[in-house]
C-alpha cells in the first residue's frame, strides 16, 4: 500500500520566531502565511508487511535517517489511533521525498516536506483525522509546515494552536509572488537553533511577540479587503522586526546578506516613487527575499530588481505564483 502526496512550501507575512514548547513546536506569537505554487515537494510513503517493522528515507535520491522529529509525528499518529498503531507494529514504512524546487532557490523546504509527510501518513495509516489533527501532526515535524496544509492565505494562533485558511488562492488574483535568489548556500543557522538562541539571549523577544500578535490582525483584514498599500507595509516591517531580533541575539544571528540590503533598498526606493507601496519583500531565516506586488505593478517591479541582477548582486528572479496547499494523488 502507498500514497503519493504534493506539498507547496509557504512564506509568512507574519513570522513565527519564537517557541512557548520547544517539544511541541508551540509558537509564542501567531502568524500568517501565503502558499507558493511553483515549487513543490512530493513524497511518497510506502507500507510493505514486515516481522521487523523499520523506517527507511531517502531525501532527493539519498538515503537518510529518519529524524527525531519525524519520529515524534509517527509516535503522534500511534498515540491517537490504534489502528495505524496496530499497522505500524506490523509494517515498514519506507518514505521517498524530493523537492522539485528551482535549481540553486536555496528556499525552505521543511515545511512543504513535513506537510507533504503529515498528509501521506494520515492518508495511509488514519484517514479520518481531522484537517486540525493533521495540522498539529505537521507542525510535530516542522512548525512552519502546519500553515502548508492549505492552500492561499494560512493563519496559525498561537494560543491553540488552531490552523484556518483566511482566504484561498483565487481570492486576490492580483496578488504577483517573486523570489529573489540572493544566495543558494545552506543558511548558517538553522531556524529552530535561532529561535531558541534568540529566546535566550534578545531583550526584544516579549516585545517582538506582542507586536506580531497585534499585526496578525492588520494584516488579515488587510488580506480580506486586498489592501495591498497596508498588506506591503505591515509584512515589510514585521521581517525588519524578525531580523532586528535576530541581530540582537547574541551571539548575534545574520541571515540577511548585501544583496539582501540591495534588494530592501531598492524596494524602499521603488516605493517612495509612487504615492503608496506597490511592492513588499520579507525574508525568512535566510538571505532571499519573497516579493509581494499586483500585476499592474509587475513588470515594473521586475524591471528594477533585474537591474540587481545585471550588477551581479542578485542571482535570480522567479516567478512563484499563489497557491500551495497539499494534494493527494489517487492512492495504489
Ligand atoms: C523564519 O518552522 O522552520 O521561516 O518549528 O523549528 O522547524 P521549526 O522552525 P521553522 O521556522 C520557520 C521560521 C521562519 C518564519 C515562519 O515561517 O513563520
Amino acid at each position: 500500500m502507498e500514497v503519493t502526496v504534493e506539498s507547496h512550501p509557504n512564506i509568512a507575512l507574519v513570522k513565527y520566531w519564537g517557541k512557548a514548547d520547544a517539544a511541541t513546536n508551540t509558537p509564542i506569537n501567531g502568524s500568517v502565511s501565503i502558499g507558493m505554487q511553483n515549487v513543490k515537494t512530493t513524497t511518497n510513503v510506502h507500507l510493505e508487511p514486515a516481522a521487523a517493522p523499520s523506517i527507511e528515507m531517502e531525501l532527493n535520491g539519498m538515503p537518510v535517517t529518519p529524524s527525531q522529529r519525524v519520529q515524534n509525528m509517527i509516535d503522534y499518529l500511534i498515540s491517537l489511533s490504534p489502528p495505524a498503531a496496530e499497522l505500524l507494529s506490523t509494517h515498514s514504512l519506507k518514505i521517498t521525498s524530493s523537492n522539485s524546487f528551482p535549481t540553486g532557490a536555496g528556499m525552505a523546504s521543511s515545511a512543504s516536506g513535513m506537510a507533504a509527510l503529515a498528509v501521506a501518513l494520515k492518508t495511509l495509516l488514519a484517514p479520518t483525522l481531522s484537517n486540525q489533527t493533521t495540522a498539529t501532526l505537521a507542525r510535530l515535524g516542522s512548525g512552519s509546515a502546519c500553515r502548508s496544509i492549505h492552500p492561499g492565505f494560512v493563519r496559525w494562533d498561537a494560543e491553540n494552536g488552531i490552523v484556518t485558511q483566511v482566504a484561498t488562492d483565487k481570492h486576490w488574483p492580483e496578488l504577483r509572488l517573486l523570489a529573489v535568489v540572493c544566495c543558494a548556500e545552506k543558511k548558517a543557522v538553522g531556524s529552530t537553533e535561532g529561535m531558541l538562541r534568540s529566546a535566550a539571549t534578545c531583550p526584544f523577544m516579549d516585545r517582538r511577540a506582542e507586536v506580531a500578535s497585534a499585526r496578525l490582525e492588520d494584516v488579515e483584514s488587510a488580506i480580506i479587503s486586498k489592501d495591498f498599500p497596508k498588506l506591503a507595509e505591515e509584512v515589510m516591517r514585521d521581517s525588519n522586526d524578525l531580523h532586528a531580533v535576530c541581530l540582537s541575539s547574541y551571539p548575534p544571528i545574520v541571515y540577511l546578506s548585501a544583496s539582501s540590503l540591495a534588494v530592501i533598498n531598492t524596494v524602499h526606493a521603488l516605493n517612495s516613487s509612487h504615492n503608496s507601496p506597490i511592492a513588499a519583500y520579507t525574508f525568512d531565516a535566510g538571505p532571499n527575499a519573497m516579493i509581494l506586488t499586483t500585476a499592474a505593478y509587475c513588470k515594473q517591479v521586475k524591471w528594477a530588481l533585474s537591474e540587481l541582477k545585471l550588477a551581479g548582486s542578485v542571482k535570480d528572479i522567479i516567478d512563484i505564483g499563489v497557491g500551495g496547499g497539499t494534494v493527494v494523488q489517487p492512492m495504489k
